[in-house]
């Protein structure tokens, strides 16, 4: 087989997204657009995969490159073919096809690059493009095509007369060409067009005019070729996919209850017969077990939730692991690296943060908890605190098994609790306490009877 290489263009600038972000950048269901075309191009067994970098190059490069990418650099954006130009450096010596796409049509499959190809290779041809028919084709290029249906061109909808915007296949912006012609071609590229840049297209009627076979291959699928050149055009293509991403886990016995106020996105898993509620957004590199509860209203990103586990209404959990049967909520927030073990109980309004809580231990209301590792079958009474911050330094806090924290405890760190130890409520606790102490402070509360009367008394006479 011929060898082959591929170019994805992300160099320009996305001047309809209005952004100083890339436009490949921008996320379609938590995974930036190029990314996503990058993983479709993936595995079609390439000897060369580049990307061309321009706008942001650096960012780019950072977020989307991975091993065995290269990155060809474009300098300043003079157009489609001005870009392709740019990723030349890496085919010195190459001889074979070169699959094109652009960085910006993130529902594009390697099931349909896969197909192109073939008919490229099968039918033996110097240039493919992939074209789809659309209902209002839009700003896209126009594909000309002779009585007898053999591709003569591709006109840009600025560029193209009234009679060729009517036509209604599109291209696609997907290409497979013979590397020895595209880059001679690319050489006689002229800025001769309404916006005055090097179009990638116009390769299309050279190749016809020098006689060489050339095919526009019509693919069924329109929505996988669309591009995002818009901020609105970027919240369509969400929604659809959305759409899909709910049908594909409900199709796998997730129960969502109000399907379309959840948000799923692309790299998230969720275990059979696990059940969640409205207004639910599930992000990053979120998992979810077996027979999970998500009560509704919550907000979780990069999560790894075990089996059973239950996240009340209304939490907010980032960065953290929650295993098999933990229960969380109502508003709760974990987060920064939190580990519950099985069965461990976080109420309302309990903050955890760097923190390793022991099987079934319970912090059931009104905690902050943070840079602390509690043991097994402990319980940390309401408005507990752990002090790790001095305004310096953030300490650790270390709770041993079946500890009683009482209510209104303050832990001042580093500190460490020892097993089996009974903390009095509202106890300021500075000190180590060895296993199986009770730690309490001496200053009693003291009662002054008839107090509030005489209070009162003073004040009235003063106000006279
Ligand atoms: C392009 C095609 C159009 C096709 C459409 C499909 C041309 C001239 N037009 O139009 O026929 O219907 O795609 O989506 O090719 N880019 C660079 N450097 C540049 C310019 C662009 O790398 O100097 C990259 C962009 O980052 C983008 C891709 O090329 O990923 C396409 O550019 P864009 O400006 O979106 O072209 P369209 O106007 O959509
Ligand atoms: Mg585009």
């Amino acid at each position: 087989m011929e060898p082959l290489g591929a170019i994805v263009l992300a160099a320009g600038l996305g001047k309809r997204m209005r952004s100083a972000q890339a436009k490949v950048l921008h996320l379609l269901a938590g995974k930036p657009l190029l990314s996503r075309v990058i993983s479709a191009i993936q595995p079609l067994q390439l000897n060369w995969l580049v990307v061309v970098v321009g706008h942001k190059a650096d960012e780019v490069q950072r977020l989307c490159g991975q091993p065995g990418i290269l990155f060809a650099r474009q300098r300043e954006q003079h157009g489609t073919g001005d870009a392709v130009r740019a990723a030349r450096e890496h085919f010195a010596g190459f001889s074979g096809d070169i699959l094109i796409t652009c960085g910006d049509t993130p529902l594009l499959t390697t099931d349909t690059l896969a197909r192109f190809l073939e008919t490229h290779r099968a039918r033996r041809v110097t240039l493919s493009v992939l074209t789809v028919e659309l209902e209002d084709a839009g700003h896209y290029g126009r594909v000309i095509r002779a009585r007898d249906g053999q591709i003569i061109k591709i006109v840009e909808a600025r560029d193209a007369s009234t009679d060729e915007r009517t036509t209604r296949e599109i291209n696609t912006g997907i290409y497979c060409v013979k590397a020895d012609f595209l880059f001679a071609a690319l050489e006689r590229l002229r800025p001769a067009n309404a916006q005055g840049e090097y179009y990638l297209t116009d390769i299309v009627a050279q190749a016809v005019a020098a006689g060489l076979p050339t095919q526009a291959v019509l693919t069924t699928n329109p929505h996988e070729v669309e591009g995002v050149n818009s901020r609105e055009e970027l919240a369509t293509m969400e929604k659809t996919r959305q759409a899909h991403l709910r049908r594909q886990w409900m199709s796998l016995g997730v129960t969502l209850e109000d399907p379309d106020t959840v948000y799923i996105g692309e790299e998230v898993t969720i275990g059979q017969d696990t059940v969640i509620g409205p207004n639910t957004q599930l992000k990053g590199k979120t998992t979810l077990g077996i027979g999970c509860r998500i009560d509704g209203s919550a907000y979780i990103e990069n999560c790894a939730i075990g089996d059973g586990a239950h996240v009340d209404f209304s939490c907010v959990l980032r960065d953290c692991e929650l295993a098999s049967h933990a229960i969380v909520g109502p508003f709760a927030h974990v987060h920064a690296g939190t580990v519950l073990a099985p069965h461990a109980v976080i109420g309302n309004f309990v903050e955890v943060k760097r923190s390793i809580v022991g099987e079934h231990t319970k912090a059931k209301h009104l905690a902050y908890i943070g840079d602390t590792e509690i043991g097994r079958d402990a319980n940390i009474g309401a408005g507990t605190i752990t002090c790790n911050y001095d305004g310096f330094t953030k300490s650790k806090t270390k709770i041993g098994d079946r500890v009683q924290v009482g209510s209104d405890t303050t832990l001042v760190a580093p500190i460490t609790i020892h097993d089996d130890v009974y903390i009095a409520t509202a106890t300021t606790v500075r000190h180590n306490v060895p296993a199986g102490a009770l730690v309490f402070n001496t200053r009693q509360e003291q009662i002054r009877e008839g107090w509030t009367a005489a209070k009162r008394a003073k004040e009235a006479a003063r106000k006279k």
